[in-house]
């Protein structure tokens, strides 16, 4: 099957439109593009769920907060073509930045709180451009289902909040995230690391493993026992480890219900996250 590929906003939603007038359900997955294993279970789920499923790739300019993390992003567009069509996907929907941001945006969406805490005081203004993109994406592509992956937890919680709160007429299914054999959590920046940096970045699942095995419950506890793992790798400098409500990401004292633990650590110049559900026995 070939995918086509749309850059236009208003084609785009003809397409959805009219399969969705036909009696068919869409399914919608947003990307930056750099398509790995990790973005094809999102579009493996999508196509078990709807009829038409629509992978959008767009490298938002805005969300990154350093100009070369942006100019490094990957962006293998044949390859990430070649593998929608093999994974059966209808559209690709790869606007341009104009096409996107035509004039200069006076409107923005802001998902207060859930924003604050975690990667937020590292990026600033990134969550406020992860949302805006969105809702415009939602809007482009007015899909049944749209599929966010567990890796970004955070921004997985803000895309849910923005939906109830602004009454997006989509549902967002969460997918658990896909690791690599050594527990490396699939990224596009993973392709950044050193050979070194690269094995030593599987220390970051053994700390959440290690973590989320430990009977203890005070969060003070289960962090330092994910710090203390990672701390054996020379190469890895922690920005931040928590453990925050698995719903309103408000930091916990004390594991007394779901939670999830989170992490941003670097290696080098490159900066992976990565989190692990912590569950009370
Ligand atoms: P990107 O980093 O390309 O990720 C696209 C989607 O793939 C996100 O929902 C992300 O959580 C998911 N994903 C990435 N790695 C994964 C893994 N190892 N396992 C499961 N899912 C994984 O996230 C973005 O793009 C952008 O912020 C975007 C939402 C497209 C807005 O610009």
């Amino acid at each position: 099957m070939t995918t086509q590929v749309v850059s236009s906003i208003e084609e785009m939603r003809t397409h959805v439109l009219l399969a969705r007038r036909g009696g068919e359900s869409v399914g919608l997955v947003p990307t930056m593009g750099a398509l790995h294993k990790g973005h094809l279970e999102l579009i493996r789920h999508a196509k078990d769920e709807c009829g038409r499923t629509v992978v959008t790739l767009f490298v938002n300019p805005a969300q990154f907060n350093q100009p070369s993390d942006l100019d490094a992003y990957p962006r293998p567009f044949d390859a990430d073509l070649e593998a929608c069509s093999s994974a059966g996907v209808d559209w690709l929907f790869a606007p341009s930045a104009e096409e996107m941001y035509s004039e200069k945006p006076l409107t923005f969406v802001d998902v207060e709180g859930l924003s604050d805490g975690l990667c937020g005081p590292y990026r600033p203004g990134h969550f406020r451009a992860v949302a805006t993109v969105c809702a415009k994406l939602f809007a482009a592509a007015p899909a049944d289902r749209a599929y966010f992956g567990e890796k970004d937890y955070q921004q997985l919680a803000i895309i849910r909040r923005m939906v109830r709160d602004l009454n997006f007429p989509l549902e967002i299914v969460g997918v658990p995230t896909v690791r690599e054999p050594d527990g490396l959590a699939m990224s596009s920046r993973n392709v950044r690391l050193s050979p070194a940096e690269r094995q030593t970045a599987a220390v970051l699942y053994r700390a959440l493993e290690a973590a989320q095995s430990s009977d203890q419950t005070a969060s003070r506890v289960l962090v330092s026992i994910a710090r203390h793992v990672i701390a054996s790798e020379p190469l890895a400098r922690v920005e931040y480890i928590e453990i925050v409500d698995r719903d309103t990401l408000a930091p916990v004292v004390t594991v007394d219900r779901e939670c999830r633990l989170a992490l941003a650590v670097w290696f080098g110049k490159v900066r992976l996250i990565d989190n692990i559900a912590i569950i009370p026995r």
